[in-house]
């Protein structure tokens, strides 16, 4: 069979620091389990417009298509904000998600038992905290059309997004969220805001036939997405899985974020259909930014981006022993108490992250004896 592949998009701030440890455990595995992949390597975000003037490159975008994984790191930062829409480094991304139509963005929230101190929370509400929120990714408001910025007759301007779904849109994204909690704890809740937007009616709509249709062992609820952000810092342990629009989605997943300790503790895995070669496109970035505020100092978590390789081990290469090998290897050194700053809490020691990949290099051998 030919070699598996991934195409490499570090990107801009932190991107490419966490990326570098990542490479380092991806090089551990073809050393150690023999477990090697084609790696190519290319720009996006600020990044490929300083090389090329624009975020993603037509190259690399067709690159991105026949691979079988991406691995990104993150884009954007002050040095492009001012540019316009089109050419900001956050487009590079979107085009991704929108041109492999990577519908269904998995962000499990996971609260290792390590951590549950560095949680803003109270222990006892994160204290053994999974679940798992399915974020549509290729609709919404972020694509919809009408959209810009116009100028009206008496001086004043008008911004404009349009929030839209199609039926299918929402079922798709749908499937995948009760085939997810088929596997976990069979409980899905549907999140909108059906009491105020005609997109949320439908979603609704949608999703309760969906649950008739053909996932009636599942137990579904429905909650509009204000109530969802209170009841995840209230009591987030009454979720499983989370199933909701691209903006509300990208909301809720910073929040639960927190219950993990960290940003920049969490990955998450961008799906699509299975092609006519049985491909499933996919893209696996962590959930955090560029973090201009830390760039380039070495303090930055590489272990979101650590994760969502795990995540690509699991869900696109089939290897689940090489995935829990990887999440065991984060779990004890969190466990040894080895924290890059965002995780510190009281007797712990901050490292740098490239200490933090050191750790876990010494701990992936360590387990594999
Ligand atoms: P951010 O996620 O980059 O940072 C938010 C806060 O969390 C910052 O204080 C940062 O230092 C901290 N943080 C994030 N990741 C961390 C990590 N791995 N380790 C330690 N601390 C971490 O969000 P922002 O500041 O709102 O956005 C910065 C830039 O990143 C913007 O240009 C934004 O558009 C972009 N962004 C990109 C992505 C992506 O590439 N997927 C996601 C979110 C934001
Ligand atoms: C995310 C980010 C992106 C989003 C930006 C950078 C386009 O915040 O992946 O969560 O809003 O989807
Ligand atoms: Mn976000």
């Amino acid at each position: 069979a030919a070699n598996k592949s991934i195409l490499f998009l570090p990107g801009d701030g932190i991107g490419p620091e966490a990326m570098t440890q990542v490479r380092r455990v991806i090089e551990w595995m073809g050393r150690e389990r023999s477990v090697s992949f084609d790696l190519d390597e290319d720009l996006v975000g600020g990044a490929a417009i300083d090389a090329h003037g624009v975020p993603l490159a037509d190259a690399t975008m067709e690159k991105a298509l026949n691979v079988d994984a991406v691995l990104l790191g993150a884009v954007g930062g002050p040095k492009w904000d001012d540019l316009p829409f089109e050419k900001k480094p956050e487009r590079g991304l979107l085009r991704l998600r929108k041109e492999m139509e990577l519908y269904a963005n998995l962000r499990p929230a996971l609260c290792f038992e390590a951590l549950v101190s560095a949680s803003s929370l109270k222990p006892e509400i994160v204290s053994g905290l999974d679940i798992m929120i399915v974020r549509e990714l290729t609709g919404g408001v972020y694509f919809g059309e009408p959209r810009g910025i116009e100028e009206l007759p008496d001086g004043q301007r008008r911004g404009i997004n349009t929030q839209v779904y199609t039926t299918n849109e929402i079922r798709r994204v749908g499937d995948v969220a009760f085939d997810l909690a088929r596997k976990r704890s069979g409980h899905v809740t549907s999140s909108e805001k059906a009491n105020v937007m005609e997109s949320g009616v439908l979603w609704r709509q949608e999703i309760t036939k969906l649950h008739q249709e053909k996932h009636s062992d599942i137990k579904l609820d429905h909650m509009y997405a204000d109530n969802a952000g209170m009841q995840l810092v209230r009591n987030p342990k009454q979720f499983d899985v989370i199933v909701t629009d691209n903006l509300f989605g990208d909301m809720l997943s910073d929040v639960a974020a927190m219950l993990t300790g960290s940003l920049g503790m969490l990955p998450s895995a961008s799906l699509g259909d299975v092609d006519a070669n049985g491909r499933r496109k996919a893209l696996y970035e962590p959930v955090h930014g560029s973090a201009p505020d830390i760039a380039g100092q070495d303090k930055a978590n590489p272990l979101a981006t650590l994760l969502s390789y795990a995540m690509a081990l699991r869900y696109t290469f089939d290897l689940a022993e090489e995935a829990d090998l990887v999440e065991q290897a984060v779990q004890n050194v969190l466990d040894s108490g080895i924290r890059t700053p965002d995780i510190m809490a009281e007797g712990t020691k901050a490292v740098s992250t490239s200490a933090m990949g050191d750790a876990v290099l010494a701990e992936l051998d360590r387990l594999n004896g």
